[in-house]
Parts: structure tokens; sequence; C-alpha cells
């Protein structure tokens, strides 16, 4: 019996587990338009917990992501809910797995089926509501049951029509994806690169990040497009086919995935298949799959769908692919705070539609791993929006002129000598104040968009104006002003461009005290500890007293609050305290000036009197309170008049039938998480 209760310990905490995982992944894709693992391993993961859920149902949560679609989605959006849940495609990766789909089909569906082939279009999904012809209304697509408000920006949205012809049914849906056309992206990216601004690492992270603009005339001018593929309307007799709908759409001049074919078995749905993963780099939008619908909407009743997808349809997924190509050099680059990284320069491929022509080594032991030589023939990989990755090296084609990569002993930038300190796997560069790319990086980081956001300071630009001697150190950005002529001048420069910059300057001077700490790049300060830090320290004054003096004190008990541990803390410290630092920060704060409201700011719950009932499933209540006690509120035992909110978990207590006596108002731990996470 014991047993019987450790082992469904184990398999609970499994589930929990990887619902934490898929949320994370879930997040990230969904909100953060940023992909960490291929789409192979994550359905892995949704596979895994689907097997759990349906040999243990007892243990399935509420909270399982197999039971929505897409991510929650945050809840400052502006929401609308879904007519119909806006469902996703279950995948496929090899012909068993549609071999069996087709079966399926044909032993549900008696009489003759055809199958439209089309590509699957990697983008972001949208609906698009039409109400007595005109365009009312666009929805992202969110948890599938609601989605974020873009009705401003889907108006600048190539292949969306505002109006339809008064024939077509007075209510209607048209769902479809928003893309960005490799062209467009390309150009946006060049743009981006030569501003100094981040780069997209792909066109579906554009589109979201276009899409999603609180300003439309971003949206505008990013050039977006929209293919139309599936209709919703009441009137179920409007269309019968999927052919049906695309031709309805294209004599609209709505735009369509192209190419499609109508398949008549599941040989000719493989050959589509085959023929479309070959000349997938020539389409001039990107494409991670190939669907598979049943054509007759009649047929689509017969299969219904599951929570999460159509039976009637099937996304065959392209695998993550693999190229080889040749190593042609690696270069040790220089960051920020000195540390060396190496990266592969590559002879140019296309992978996934995409040219590479580098990859990064991550550090010095990869390249042992790898056993990597100048000239050898590597196996690239790269799925979805997965940084490029070398995989192997195919060793049995090795010619003899290969030649070993030699690691670095000096800087490849300033010629210092380099060092490895303690268990670190990286060299590091300790000419912190006179190696120039340590220095241009440490100035760049210092103008990015989320520290001082000053546009027009690409790194190329600040390596000129490093050599020309106007920046040596953060507060020269700030002594431009009185340069603007010379700056005017420079090659590639001009009066507006100059203009603009100083202008970006000046706007920059009030800056956050959370970006200020982030804009030092001090070693391991990121913008999340950047903003622990601002909850401990009142001003930039006690937060350097607190670590100079640590120091000095040599004491050695710095990790005093959450979340920054001995490392972080040492590596403020040492930052602190060093004189030079300490000199540029002086005379920096000559030209800015800190604002110093965010601490009110971040406890979005400041001053909120809580009190909590019940148990939860997603955190221990202990940890519910560190976390709204982070946020500024104050966490109670009893309910009172003066109660502002009550949390009610499973199984609460009597506090929930005071609450509701003094009309208080009370959340779930759904809208719990909302908060806290
Ligand atoms: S049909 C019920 N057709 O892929 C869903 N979807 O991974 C019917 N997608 O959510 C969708 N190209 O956003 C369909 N030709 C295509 C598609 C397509 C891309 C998207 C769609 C879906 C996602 C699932």
């Amino acid at each position: 019996m014991k047993k019987k209760n450790n082992s469904l310990e184990k398999i609970k905490s499994d589930i929990l587990n990887l619902i934490e995982k898929i949320n994370y992944y879930d997040d990230l894709y969904y909100n953060k338009n940023y992909q960490e693992i291929n789409d192979q391993e994550y359905d892995s993961l949704r596979e895994q917990l689907l097997v759990l859920e349906k040999n243990y149902p007892e243990l399935r949560l509420s909270k399982s992501p197999n039971l929505r679609v897409g991510a929650p989605i945050k809840e400052i959006e502006k929401s609308i809910s879904h007519t119909s849940p806006m469902l996703s495609l279950n995948n496929a990766y090899d012909e068993k797995d549609v071999m069996k789909f087709y079966e399926r089909l044909q032993k549900i569906v008696k009489d003759d089926f055809d199958i439209i082939a089309e590509t699957k279009v990697d983008g972001l999904s949208a609906s698009l509501r039409y109400e007595k012809s005109k365009l009312k209304v666009a929805i992202t697509r969110g948890d599938g049951i609601k989605g974020e408000d873009i009705t401003k920006n889907i108006m600048h949205v190539a292949g969306v029509k505002k109006e339809l012809p008064t024939s077509f049914p007075s209510k209607l849906e048209i769902r479809g994806e928003i893309y960005m056309p490799k062209k467009i992206f390309n150009v946006l990216n060049n743009e981006r690169k030569k501003n100094g601004e981040t780069l997209f690492s792909t066109t579906r992270n554009a589109a979201a990040g276009s899409i999603r603009q609180l300003d439309p005339e971003i949206t505008r001018k990013r050039k977006l497009s929209f293919f139309g593929y599936t209709v919703v309307a009441d009137d179920s007799n409007f269309f019968e086919t999927i052919i049906d709908i695309r031709k309805k759409l294209k004599e609209n001049y709505f735009a369509l995935n192209e190419p499609s074919h109508l398949c008549k078995n599941v040989n000719e749905m493989i050959d589509f298949y085959n023929k479309i993963s070959k000349i997938r780099a020539e389409l001039d939008y990107d494409i991670d799959g190939i669907v598979y619908k049943l054509n007759s909407l009649r047929h689509h009743n017969l299969l219904g769908n599951t929570i999460r997808f159509p039976r009637w349809a099937l996304a065959h997924k392209f695998p993550a692919e693999n190229v080889f190509t040749k190593l042609l050099d690696v270069k040790f680059q220089v960051g920020r705070t000195g540390s060396i990284t190496p990266v592969a320069i590559l002879k140019e491929v296309k992978i996934g539609g995409v040219s590479v022509s580098r990859a990064t080594l991550h550090n010095e032991d990869e390249i042992q791993r790898l056993g990597l030589c100048k000239g050898d023939t590597i196996v690239l990989k790269r799925a979805g929006d997965v940084i490029p990755k070398i995989i192997s090296v195919v060793k049995k084609n090795r010619s003899t002129d290969v030649e070993p990569i030699k690691m670095p002993i000096y800087c490849p930038s300033c010629n210092k000598k380099l060092y490895r300190l303690g268990s670190e796997v990286l060299s590091r560069c300790l000419n912190y104040f006179f190696c120039e790319e340590q220095v241009i990086n440490r100035l760049s980081h210092f103008v990015s968009r989320d520290a001082f956001d000053i546009a027009g300071l690409a790194k190329s630009q600040l390596k000129m104006l490093w050599e020309k001697g106007f920046i040596k150190e953060f507060r020269d950005i700030f002594l431009l002003s009185s340069r603007a002529d010379d700056i005017a001048k420079f090659d590639g420069w001009g009066k507006k461009s100059a203009s603009n910059l100083l202008y970006a300057i000046k706007k920059s001077q009030n800056i956050a005290f959370d970006k200020f700490i982030y804009s030092l790049g001090i070693r391991h300060v990121g913008q999340g500890v950047s903003k622990l830090i601002t909850k401990e320290f009142n001003n930039l004054e006690d937060l350097i007293n607190y670590y100079k003096s640590s120091k000095e004190k040599k004491n050695i008990n710095k990790k005093v609050f959450e979340g920054i541990g001995d490392t972080i803390a040492n590596s403020i410290s040492d930052y602190f305290s060093n004189k030079e630092n300490l000199e540029i920060i002086f005379n920096l704060m000559q030209h800015i000036s800190i604002n110093y409201t965010l601490k009110k700011q971040a406890g979005a719950l400041l001053k909120t009197n809580i009190v909590i009932t019940g148990t939860f499933q997603s955190y221990s209540r202990k940890i519910i309170e560190n976390k709204l006690i982070d946020k500024g509120a104050n966490v109670l035992k009893t309910v009172t008049n003066k109660t502002d909110l009550v949390i009610v978990g499973e199984e609460p207590g009597k506090k929930l039938h005071e609450a509701k006596n003094k009309n208080i108002k009370i959340i779930g731990e759904k809208d719990l998480l909302k908060i806290i996470n």
C-alpha cells in the first residue's frame, strides 16, 4: 500500500513537472515569441503528459495544458472570447502517422473522400470577425478560448479585406495566419542591424512582435500579410468543402497559401509533402510542414474535434533539418564582461529557408568535444526558431589540410593574457577598462533598448566614436551634444542622423532605477536582478554603500535577499568596490537623473490587504504568501472590514463565508496565478 502511495506520489510529481515545463515553453512561444526546444521535443513532453493522464485520470489536474490550446493569455492585454474555440492541429512527424490518420478517415467516412494538402504557414493565427459584411474585430488565437484584440493593427495587414460581398452570411469569421514575407523580413532585419537594434530570429517572431504593437503605425510599417485558410459561419450550407472556401476567398481577393493539392489517396498526400519539402526555400513565406484536411465539411462533422484539435486535419511537420557545410574558421568574441565566446564561421548554407553563416559554439570545451578543425565538414541542425547548432563533424571526409582550432592565449581584441578563473568554462580578458571590444560591448549594452534606449548608436558607430576619442566612458555619450557638427561630418552620418541621435540621447537622460542598474552591465546582473535590487535599496547611494562596505568589512554573508545568491552578490560587490567604476558612475551622474518611483510601480499590490483560505495546486501557501508580499501586499490572517481581497483555494474555511458577508472581492487560483506570475 505504502509502495503504491509512493509511486503515485512520484507520478503526481512527474505530472506536475511536465505541466510546469510545458507551461514554460508555451509562455515563451505564445507570449514571448521565442522557442527554446524544437517541435518534436515539445510534442514528446505533451505525449508523456497525455499518457500519464490517461493511465491515472484521478491525478489529472485542472491546469493541465492538455485541456487548452496555446498559453494562458496575460491579464493586461485586452482579451476577447472566440465564438468557437480556435483549435490547434495534431502533429505527425513520419509517414506512419500519416497512414494511421488516413486509415482512421477511411474507417469513419464510408463514402469517397478527398484530402486537401496545403502548406503550413509559420506565422500566428488570427480570427477576423465580420458583421453585416464589415470587418469588426480581429483576435489572436491566445489560449484558444480568448485571444488578444488586434483590431486596430489588422487593418494594416495586407490580404485582409475590410468588407465582404453582401452575398456572404451576415455573421462570419475568417481564420488564417498572419505572417511576414521573407523579403520583408530580410529588409527589416538589415535595417535593425544598422540601427543597432536586436534582430528578429525568424519571420514568425517578427510577425508576432509586429502585430502586438500598441501603436498600429508600427504594424503598418512592418508590412505583414495574411492568408485565410478557413471560414466559420452560422449558415453551414454556404460552404460545402474546403476547396469551396478557398475559391470564394480567392474570388474576394484574399490571399491563399499556395501551393495546395486535392489528393485522392494517401500516396498523393505524401508525394505533395515530399515535393514541397524540396522547394520550401523558394516560397516567399516560411512554412513548417504540410496540413492535410478532409475536403468535405459534412465529413468534418462525422469526425468532430478533441479538446485541442480537429480529427479531420493533420499537420505533417518537416523534421528538424540537418545540413552539411564547411567550417571556415572560429572567431573568438569578447563579451562586455570580458568573457571569450567562440563563434563558428561557416560556408553559407540555407537551412529551413534561412541563410546561415555563423553558429555559436558556447564555449571552448564544445570545440574540444566536437574535435573541430578548420576546413572540417560539419553537420548543422536547426529546428523551428532554435538557433543553428553544430552537432557533429564528418571525420571520414576529413582532408589532410585541416588545421586544428587554436585556443586563444591572448585576447583577440587587446592582446592581453586570458585567464580561466575558478571552475569557469570560459576564458576571460581582465583588461576591463582598455580592451576595445569589451568597452564597445559595454557601451552598446548601456545604450540598448532595455537600458538607456538610445537608438542610432550601433556597435559600428560606437566603435568609430571610441576610436576617434569621442567616447571613452558612459559620461561621454552625454557630452556628444556639443560635438553635433563634427558627428554630422562623419562617414555615413549627416545633419539629420546627428540631430536624431542627440534627441535620443536627451530623451534618455531620465531613467528608471532598475534600467540604470541594468545599464551598467555588471556581471550576472540582468533585468530581473536589477528589478530585485530596486526593491531592496531606496537609491543608488544606499546600493553602493551597502556593497562597497560589505566588501571592505570582508562580510561574506552577503546573500541577504531572495534572488541574489553569493555569485551575484560577489559580482555586485566587486563592481562597486572598484574605484574606477565609482568614478565612472560619479561622472555619469552629472548628466542624468534616476527615477526612483519604480519601487511603487513594481509593487502592483502595494498595501493591498489580502487574506488567503484553502489549499492550492500550484504552490504551497507559504510560497504564495511570499510572492504576494513581494508584490507589496499585506497578507493577513483574518477577514476584517479593511480586507481588500480574499484568495480562495480548494476546501476553503469560514473566511470565504466572511468575505461574502462583507462583500469583499474574491478570486480563485486561476486569477491568483495571473497576479503572482
Ligand atoms: S487549419 C482547427 N491550415 O497551425 C485548426 N492551420 O500548429 C485549423 N496553420 O493553429 C487550422 N497553416 O494557426 C490550418 N494551412 C493551414 C495552416 C494552419 C498554419 C496554423 C494554425 C494552427 C496551427 C497549428
